[in-house]
């Protein structure tokens, strides 16, 4: 065994602690008022990195700040920039956690608590794999970087103004984007995901009177925004599960019958996962698997509706106004400009008589892809992966965003790798978010051993 696999079997229970340690500092980014704990958040991933002997600062944006690391710099070698993000999901509904979303806890070989995995434990494999190597001597013949933003949870607006002035873009410029926030096809099966997708996320609020109305009095004779808001999203997806925005499918590439049946040949059962989460039956597009519906086809979801009197009992009214938060799933070539464009048109030519609307988009991204053929860092952790879960990956794509990640690509011309260690049933953004011991440390003997791949190629 090599001195790097060695101090990270002996580094077992002082990783863990320092996991447990960020975990405790609840850093929403969706909400104000956590900004304190953000900041926090921020600071003690530059504590990390400093305690490692890296260079490391934060850097201010215009939203949360970033926290940036670098080993030396070598010439004519490739840059590996490795990108996280410390901020989370809020907890609620919190009674429904077992142990609280912000105390780590220990059952059955997992850790719960919000970011166990999404992203703080799996971003912390890399920075673990990079002190080990560090402190057991290994040479880095080329640079790592580390990027870690604050508000990915949130549309990522920071590092996104960032990456596109120049100071971003010689700071984070690179050869190869590794980033650890995507799950595995099964526990124990690497997986390496190469392609994401976008999103575009809305919320609708309409108005109708100036305040409640007694619903018998004016009962019947003005349009209620509660229906209106229903009627109006029902219009979104048919009963085939077809978005009916007009233009929505314009710009979506088909899949390919070559990437249908790698999705088709994959170990996966459809019954076995809807039971995972309660239901008897899926519904999706019809004429596309759950696999493509989920992974590479595009969507879109209610997230939130409010209206009227939600207290106990009843309460005979009228709301005066209705909202409701959406996303919009996309796939890569769609873009979320002209998506948000379709998506007004289609809610203007439906807005019933007296009901007065206003549309926010609140945050965009396109979805990504990692060309497989050309990719040069698939193989070297193809290798790592190979060695440390003793058997090769599967190559997949995922339904959820990074919205970075197709920036990386578009404007630092690097290659994207994600390769996560998390599992489907991991409840990310749900209640009693978990990760797995056995994975955050096979993890950081991965990834270790990618960059000791790497520095042997060199
Ligand atoms: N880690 C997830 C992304 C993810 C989820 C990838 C599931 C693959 C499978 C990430 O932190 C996340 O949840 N992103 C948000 C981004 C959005 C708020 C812009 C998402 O996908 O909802
Ligand atoms: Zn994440």
């Amino acid at each position: 065994m090599s001195l790097f696999e060695n101090y990270i079997l002996s580094q077992k229970e002082n990783f863990e602690s320092k996991w447990f340690e960020i975990l405790r500092i609840p850093s929403i980014s969706t909400l104000e008022k956590f900004k304190p704990e953000i900041l926090k958040a921020a600071d003690w991933f530059r504590n990390r990195f400093l305690e490692i002997g890296l260079h490391s600062e934060l850097i201010e944006t215009i939203g949360y700040p970033l926290v940036y690391a670098e080993t030396p710099a070598v010439a004519d070698a490739p840059v590996v920039l490795v990108y996280g993000h410390y901020d989370v999901q809020p907890p609620d509904p919190m009674e429904l956690w077992q142990s609280p979303p912000f105390e780590p806890t220990i059952r059955n070989g997992n850790v719960y608590a919000r970011g166990a995995t999404d992203d703080k434990g799996q971003f912390l494999t890399h920075v673990f794999a990079v002190e080990s190597l560090i402190k057991s001597g290994e040479k880095l013949p080329f640079q790592i970087k580390f990027i870690v933003e604050g508000e990915e949870e949130y549309g990522g607006k920071g590092i996104d103004h960032f990456l596109h002035s120049d100071e971003g873009q010689k700071k984070l410029a690179c050869d190869c984007v590794l980033v650890s926030d995507t799950s595995m096809f099964g526990f124990g099966q690497p997986t390496i995901t190469y392609g994401l997708r976008g999103i575009t996320a809305f919320e609708l609020f309409l108005t109708g009177p100036n305040r409640d109305l007694h619903s018998g009095t004016f009962g019947g004779s003005v349009f209620n925004p509660a229906i209106a808001l229903t009627k109006i999203l029902s219009q979104f997806i048919d009963e085939k599960g077809v978005v009916q925005v007009p233009g929505f499918y314009d710009d979506v590439i088909p899949l390919t019958d070559r990437e249908r049946t790698q999705f088709a040949n994959l170990d996966f059962d459809d019954n076995a996962f809807f039971e995972k989460i309660g239901l008897s039956q899926g519904f999706g597009e019809t004429g596309f698997s759950t696999n493509e519906r989920r992974w590479a086809r595009p969507t879109f979801d209610i997230n939130g509706l409010t209206s009227g009197y939600q207290g106990e009992g009843s309460k005979t009214i009228i709301p005066s106004k209705a909202s409701a938060k959406f996303t919009c799933r996309l796939v890569p070539n769609q873009n979320p400009h002209t998506i948000a464009d379709s998506v007004r048109k289609f809610i203007a030519s439906q807005i019933p008589p007296g009901i007065t609307w206003k549309l926010e988009v609140q945050h965009g991204a396109p979805g990504m892809r990692l060309d497989l053929d050309t990719s040069k860092f698939t193989v070297p952790m193809s290798n790592a992966l190979e060695k440390t879960f003793n058997c090769s990956p599967v190559f997949t794509r995922e339904g959820g965003s990074i919205p970075v990640v197709a920036e990386f690509q578009r404007v630092l011309k690097a290659e994207v790798l994600l390769v996560g260690w998390g599992q489907d049933d991991d409840a990310l953004h749900s209640p009693n978010e978990k990760f797995s011991l056995t994975s955050f440390h096979s993890g950081i003997l991965a990834s270790a051993r990618f960059f000791a791949e790497l520095a042997q190629q060199q």
